[in-house]
C-alpha cells in the first residue's frame, strides 16, 4: 500500500491474464467487463465508452463481426453466436449506464435548482413620494383650511405673464435677477421656461377676476450655476390674495399662521423692505431658525433667520393689467421656494439631492406620504 491507499502495483486490468488471446469475443467482453465495472463519470465519458464497443465505424463489436470471414467456415456458427450474445451483453450494460447516467444528471440539476421553501421571502419594496411632493401636499393643506384653492399654470410661458403684466417693463434691469431660458425670442409674446410661479397670479386673476384666493405651486427654471443651494430646476409656491380690504397686515397674518403649522406653533416670521415689481411695498420673508428657535446657529448662519419667501401688497399695475380696479380690490402675494423648505424639513444639506433620483436618498422618505 502506498500512502494513498492504493496497491501500487495492480495490474490496469486485472483479468487480463486470464483472457484468451485468440479468442476476440473473449477478450471484447472481458473488456469491456472491466472498463464498464469502472462506471462512467460524465456524459462524455460514456459516449466514449459507447463509441468504442458499439461504435458503427470503428467499435470493437461491429469488428468481431466484421472478423466473421476470417473464421473457418465450420466455427462460424458458434462464433457468430457468441458475438451475438457478447453484443446483447455489452448493448444491455450500456443501456443501464446511461440510464444511471441521467438518473445522476437528474439528481444533479435538482439539487442545482432546489428552492429552499423555508427562506423568508423578499419583499417588494414600496416606493415613496419625493420629499418635495410631500412638502408640496402639507403646504396645500393649511392653505386649504385658509380658504384658498389651488391652480396651476404652464411651465412654458411667454414674456407677456412672466415679466409684462408683472410690472417688468422690457429691458428693466429687474429681469436681470431671473436669467431665462427662452424657447422662441421671435414669437410675438416670447416664449420661455417661466422663471417664477408669479405669472400665475396673472391667469388666475385674468381669468376668474376678484375676490380671488389661491396658491399655485409649481416647477420653475432659472439659468443658474448649479451648486449646493442652487438649481436650474426648482420649485415654488406662489400666493395671491385678491380682496376689498386688504392690507399687509393680512399678509403679516397669514404668513404667520403658515410657518406656525408648517413649523411649529412658536416660529416667528419676520419682514425686510424690498424691491420686486409687482408688489408695492414688498418684502423678503425669513422664518425664525427652526434649529436654535432664533438663537443663532450654523444652519441659519448665526443670524436667527431663514429667509424663504418673496411677498408684498399686490402692484396697482398688476391689478389693472389683469381687469382688476385697484381702487375697488387691494391683495397680497408671496412666493416660496418649496426646495428650501424641504432642505429645512428634513435637514439634508445640498439642493441637488432632490434632482438626482438616488434611491439611497429618496427611500429615506417613503414612509412620511
Ligand atoms: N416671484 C419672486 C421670485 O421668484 C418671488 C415673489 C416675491 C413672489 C414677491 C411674490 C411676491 O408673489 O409678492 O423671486
Amino acid at each position: 500500500m502506498n500512502d494513498d491507499g492504493q496497491k501500487r502495483d495492480a495490474p490496469a486490468t486485472p483479468h487480463a491474464s486470464r483472457l484468451t488471446p485468440d479468442d476476440p469475443v473473449d477478450s471484447v467482453v472481458a473488456a469491456f467487463r472491466e472498463e464498464a465495472g469502472r462506471g462512467v463519470s460524465s456524459r462524455s465519458d460514456f459516449e466514449r465508452l459507447k463509441g468504442r464497443y458499439l461504435g458503427r465505424e470503428k467499435g470493437l463489436v461491429p469488428a468481431l463481426f466484421a472478423g466473421i470471414r476470417d473464421v473457418p467456415p465450420e466455427g462460424r456458427a458458434a462464433f457468430g453466436a457468441r458475438a451475438n450474445a457478447a453484443k446483447k451483453e455489452i448493448e444491455e450494460a450500456v443501456a443501464l449506464l446511461s440510464q444511471a447516467l441521467e438518473r445522476r444528471e437528474v439528481e444533479a440539476r435538482q439539487a442545482a435548482e432546489a428552492v429552499d421553501v423555508t427562506l423568508p421571502g423578499r419583499r417588494a419594496r414600496a416606493g415613496g413620494l419625493h420629499p418635495v411632493t410631500i412638502v408640496r401636499r402639507r403646504i396645500e393643506q393649511i392653505f386649504l383650511r385658509m380658504g384658498y384653492s389651488i391652480a396651476d399654470g404652464p411651465e412654458l410661458e411667454n414674456d407677456r405673464h412672466n415679466f409684462e403684466a408683472l410690472n417688468f417693463p422690457p429691458e428693466h434691469p429687474a429681469r436681470d435677477s431671473q436669467d431665462s431660458f427662452f424657447v422662441d425670442r421671435k414669437a410675438a409674446s416670447p416664449l420661455l421656461l417661466r422663471t417664477h410661479t408669479s405669472p400665475v397670479q396673472i391667469r388666475e386673476l385674468a381669468r376668474r377676476g376678484a375676490p380671488l384666493r389661491v396658491i399655485a405651486p409649481g416647477r420653475v427654471y432659472r439659468n443658474e450655476s448649479v451648486d449646493a443651494t442652487h438649481a436650474a430646476v426648482f420649485h415654488q409656491v406662489e400666493g395671491l390674495v385678491v380682496e376689498r380690504g386688504i392690507s399687509m397686515a393680512d399678509l403679516k397674518g397669514t404668513i404667520e399662521e403658515f410657518f406656525a403649522a408648517l413649523f411649529g406653533p412658536e416660529t416667528k416670521a419676520r419682514f425686510i423692505p424690498t424691491f420686486f415689481p409687482f408688489v408695492e411695498p414688498g418684502a423678503d420673508v425669513a422664518a425664525s431658525c427652526i434649529f436654535c428657535k432664533g438663537r443663532g446657529c450654523a444652519k441659519c448662519k448665526q443670524s436667527g433667520w431663514i429667509e424663504l419667501a418673496g411677498a408684498g401688497a399686490v402692484h396697482p399695475n398688476v391689478l389693472t393689467a389683469c381687469g382688476v380696479d385697484p381702487e375697488e380690490y387691494t391683495g397680497f402675494a408671496f412666493g416660496l421656494g418649496l426646495d428650501r423648505v424641504a432642505m429645512l424639513l428634513y435637514g439634508f444639506p445640498d439642493l441637488r439631492l432632490l434632482l438626482e433620483g438616488d434611491e439611497r436618498f429618496l427611500s429615506q422618505f417613503a414612509s412620511e406620504a
